[in-house]
């Protein structure tokens, strides 16, 4: 137990998530998963925490995580929230409203920073810095790109991405000095066969849409690979840099 690989799943109920934690089990690796739903398997090397991703609820699987002393050798955020049963993407500004922007910015932005938040006191202790390295990606997405925009709308889900990168960007300088082994990565999957996709998938040619098992095994290839350097990676699922 001692040497098996450990990866932190936040939002396990997420497509890509799911496969993501279906290709390191079936490699024999350990799974930590939490999600606002239970478990959909269960599995000798699974622990599933359900959660409300309220700051108690992070804070408690937080410690729970910190006081087994297992360091996590990855961490993979992939919380996002584009539609829901009330609202679309905005197309035009008379589209926008408080309401829709708080719910995605709150989900997209906050969330992932909560557990950042709470993971940092775990990952600047000299047991976890101990790690050769500890990959944490973050479902990012293209439309968060300024310099990419060409096309306009969404504005709520492309401006929560933008600023999710800026917070990223500045955790990657802060954990450069307190955690020195951390790696993160701000990962677009490219269109992806999901619930967050479905209503936008008709003029996605097939080859473009991609399965959630194809892309979290880029993820975890991109996760594996990449150097220890200080900063954020802004990538693609193929290797690729994003621009700002
Ligand atoms: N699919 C694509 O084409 C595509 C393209 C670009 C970027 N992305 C990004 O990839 C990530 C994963 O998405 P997916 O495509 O795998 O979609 P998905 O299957 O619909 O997963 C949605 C994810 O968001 C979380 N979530 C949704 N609504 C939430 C709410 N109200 N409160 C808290 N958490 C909520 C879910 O967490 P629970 O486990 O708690 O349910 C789950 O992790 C997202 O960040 C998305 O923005 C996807």
């Amino acid at each position: 137990m001692q040497n098996i690989k450990v990866t932190l799943l936040i939002g396990a109920s997420s497509a890509i998530a799911k496969s993501v934690r279906d290709n390191l089990l079936a490699n024999g690796e350990f799974v930590i998963a939490v999600s606002r739903t239970t478990a959909d398997i269960s599995h000798p090397n699974l622990e599933w925490f359900v959660s409300d991703y309220s700051d108690q609820s992070i804070s408690s699987i937080c410690n729970n995580i910190a006081n087994s002393m297992r360091p996590l050798c990855r961490v993979g955020i992939f919380l996002g929230l584009l539609h829901n049963d009330d609202f679309m993407p905005e197309k035009k500004l008379e589209d926008w409203n408080f309401d829709q922007s708080r719910k995605i910015f709150h989900v997209n932005v906050e969330i992932p920073l909560m557990w950042l938040s709470k993971l940092a006191p775990m990952l600047s202790k000299a047991w976890h810095r101990a790690e050769p390295k500890v990959s944490i990606a973050t479902l990012s997405a293209r439309v968060g790109s300024i310099g990419d925009n060409s096309i306009g709308g969404w504005y709520s889900y492309r401006a929560s991405k933008t600023a999710l990168n800026m917070a990223l960007k500045t955790a990657a300088i802060e954990l450069a000095r307190r955690a020195p082994n951390t790696k993160l990565i701000s990962f677009h999957p490219g269109t992806t066969d999901t619930q967050l996709s479905k209503p936008f998938q008709a003029r996605v040619p097939a080859n473009k849409l991609f399965t959630p098992d194809f892309v979290a095994k880029r993820l975890l290839n991109i996760m594996d690979t990449s150097n220890v350097d200080g900063t954020l990676s802004y990538l693609d699922w193929d290797d690729k840099s994003i621009p700002w």
